[in-house]
């Protein structure tokens, strides 16, 4: 049966980093819309130089043209046993039309990071990101190994243009308008976990085992 597990959470509640690992733990694809756009704005198509100015300014980019790039990514073949969404869907219409195109087949499990709006903001002045794979660092409680370079690829590590204080504010403010209704959303499909996500990285993770755990027991 096809998996698919939906990450939510605030801006820097750790989806990037939880989904990377449980991405590695599952073998299964990591799809973060987030990427996908900072990819395709990298290789300057048309997609990406529409969702840049969005992005900048903290806004969520338009629906159909999440929607569009997202459903052509998961219809890869490297999706067919399931994949892990990471930033998606951040609007009741994208949650309803992902439920459309999924139908009832696939196991859904989507999972809220919980954190506060101030750890939120320490995070992300000290969040550092390849900018090759797109993985997540902390210069202080996830460091790569070699300063300023990616662990798993060896790429350059930098800081991403809407983590400055004011962008990342305004980002908290998208998210309580327009991505906490697809918190309830989920709970009220009966397939919502929420995790505390203040702890450290690995504690995090382990609670994530523990709930896939008792789903596959
Ligand atoms: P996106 O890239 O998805 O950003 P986001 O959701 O705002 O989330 P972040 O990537 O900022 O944070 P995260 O939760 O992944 O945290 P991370 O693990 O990195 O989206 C960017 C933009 O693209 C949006 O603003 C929008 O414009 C557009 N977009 C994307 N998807 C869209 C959609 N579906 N619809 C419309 N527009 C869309 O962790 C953060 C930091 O904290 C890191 O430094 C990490 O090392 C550290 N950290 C993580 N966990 C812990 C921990 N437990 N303890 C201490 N530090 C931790």
């Amino acid at each position: 049966m096809q998996t698919v597990i939906i990450m939510l959470g605030a801006p820097g509640a750790g989806k990037g980093t939880q989904s990377l690992r449980l991405s590695q733990e599952l073998e299964l694809p990591h799809v973060s819309t987030g990427d996908l756009f900072r990819e395709n704005l990298k290789n300057q198509t048309e997609v990406g130089l529409r969702a840049k100015g969005y992005m900048d300014a903290g806004e969520l980019v338009p629906d159909e043209v999440v929607l569009d790039m997202l459903f052509g990514r998961i219809q890869k073949s490297d999706c067919d046993r399931g994949f892990i969404l990471d930033g998606f869907p951040r609007t009741v219409v994208q949650a309803e039309a992902l439920t459309k195109r999924l139908g009832g087949e696939p196991e859904v499990l989507a999972v809220n990071l919980e954190v506060d709006d101030d750890d939120v903001i320490k995070r992300m002045s000290q969040r550092r990101v390849c900018e090759d794979c797109g993985a997540p660092y902390h210069l202080t409680s996830a460091p790569s190994k070699k300063e300023g370079i990616c662990d798993l690829c060896g790429g350059t590590l930098m800081q991403r243009s809407d983590d400055r204080e004011e962008v990342v504010r305004h980002r908290l403010k998208v998210y309580y308008d327009q991505t906490a209704p697809v918190v309830t959303f989920y709970q009220d499909q009966r397939c919502l976990r929420s995790v505390e996500s203040r702890s450290s990285v690995e504690d995090v993770f382990s609670s994530l085992l523990e709930i896939l755990q008792t789903l596959r027991g």
